[in-house]
């Protein structure tokens, strides 16, 4: 049989095609409600925490817009594939069909692009997602949404309420039950004061969702060291926290490579006297590795719920067909077929992966 298609590919395939209807179904309900059950991983935590260092630690490439502000204001859904052969690295955005860039400053470029042309200059936030897969040999299949930075203060020009904007936005996808929530939080900081912690917490009181990650650990003061949070003394969770060594802000003006930035964090760790005995789980290649492999296992695990869903909506447009009578209006007609054989065809594969 021919390879299948990873489960983590083909829920990023039907949230893709959802997304493309329009609101996340096309006015279609029970499409809709199947795009809020597909489990995903959400990047939460507050400004400069280091979401976007780890995403692209994780990515292994440079490619997100930075500075100071609110730089995402968009939702990015983030997905990745694992290529087998080559070195060939590549990215791709939903809205620009049959472009392929292979220069990822150009993909810096056109996540800035695409955030204002929905957003405006105003820096103003927008919860429709931009959507985003990079095809390369040094990725697992994993799909993760990039979220704006929690914040506590406007800056100029930006609407007073942009703290609650965030929030709520943040708060929409995280709520969420099928979602995972990254919690970043810098190590730098008293971790009772943060923002990712603290959202989790209400959300998903019981932690049965959430991942502590702590970066920075490099930036800690001399003498201290995170020990008592990541043993679980401090703060405990279900599952392990998970330390990252990021480029620094020098790192970065240097133009350290992702590479070069990967095999470094991988050292500090392993020869790390604080952290040297947990150096297996630890670091950004474990924390992509664990997540692949736990969002796979999610994803199973809700397949029959999913295969109930499709099988609705597909229930719902053979309805909404019959209504439309015939001879059908073309461009409904056709645009319920399509969606309807999109439907037929997921669940299909969905039952494969049953067997
Ligand atoms: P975001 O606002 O949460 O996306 O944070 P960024 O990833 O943009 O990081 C903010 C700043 O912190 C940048 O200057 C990074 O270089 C720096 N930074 C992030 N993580 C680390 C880390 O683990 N160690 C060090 N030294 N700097 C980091
Ligand atoms: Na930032
Ligand atoms: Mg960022």
């Amino acid at each position: 049989m021919a390879t299948m298609e990873s489960l983590i590919g083909l829920v990023n395939r039907i949230q893709r095609a959802c997304t493309a209807l329009g609101d996340y179904g096309g006015g279609n309900n029970a499409l809709s409600s199947l795009w809020e059950a597909l489990p995903s991983v959400a990047v939460v935590g507050g400004q400069s925490s280091g979401k976007s260092s780890v995403l692209e630690s994780i990515v292994g490439r440079d490619f997100l817009p930075r500075g100071s502000g609110i730089v995402t204001r968009r939702p990015l859904v983030l997905q990745l594939h694992k290529t087998e052969h080559g070195t060939y690295e590549y990215a791709e955005f939903l809205h620009l069909t049959n472009k392929r860039f292979t220069n990822f400053s150009l993909v810096r470029k056109e996540i800035q692009d695409e955030t204002d042309r929905i957003t405006g200059k105003n820096k103003q936030i927008s919860p429709v997602p931009i959507h985003l897969s990079i095809f390369s040999p040094n990725v697992v299949d994993l799909t993760l949404i990039d979220l704006p930075g929690l914040t506590k203060v406007a800056v100029e020009g930006q609407p007073e309420t942009i703290a609650e904007d965030i929030e709520s936005m943040v708060r929409s996808y995280v709520a969420k039950p099928n979602c995972l929530i990254l919690a970043i939080s810098p190590a730098n900081q008293d971790i009772a004061t943060s923002d990712a912690i603290k959202l989790a917490k209400e959300v998903d009181p019981t932690g049965d969702r959430t991942f502590g990650v702590l970066t920075k650990l490099d930036l800690m003061d001399k003498g201290t060291n995170a020990l008592d949070v990541i043993e679980g003394r401090s703060y405990m969770m279900q599952y392990p926290w998970v330390g990252i060594v990021n480029r620094s802000q020098a790192d970065i003006n240097k133009n350290v490579e992702m590479m070069v930035a990967r095999r470094k964090e991988r050292e500090y760790f392993e020869t790390s006297p604080h952290y040297g005995h947990l150096a297996n789980k630890m670091g950004s290649e474990y924390l992509a590795k664990m997540l692949s492999k736990l969002l796979e296992s999610v994803i199973r695990a809700r397949i029959p719920n999913i295969i109930a869903l499709i099988n609705r909506s597909i229930e719902e447009l053979e309805r909404e067909l019959d209504q439309l009578g015939r001879p059908i209006a073309i461009d409904a007609g056709a645009k319920l077929y399509n969606i309807l054989g999109m439907c037929r065809a997921f669940e299909k594969i969905f039952k494969e992966h049953l067997d």
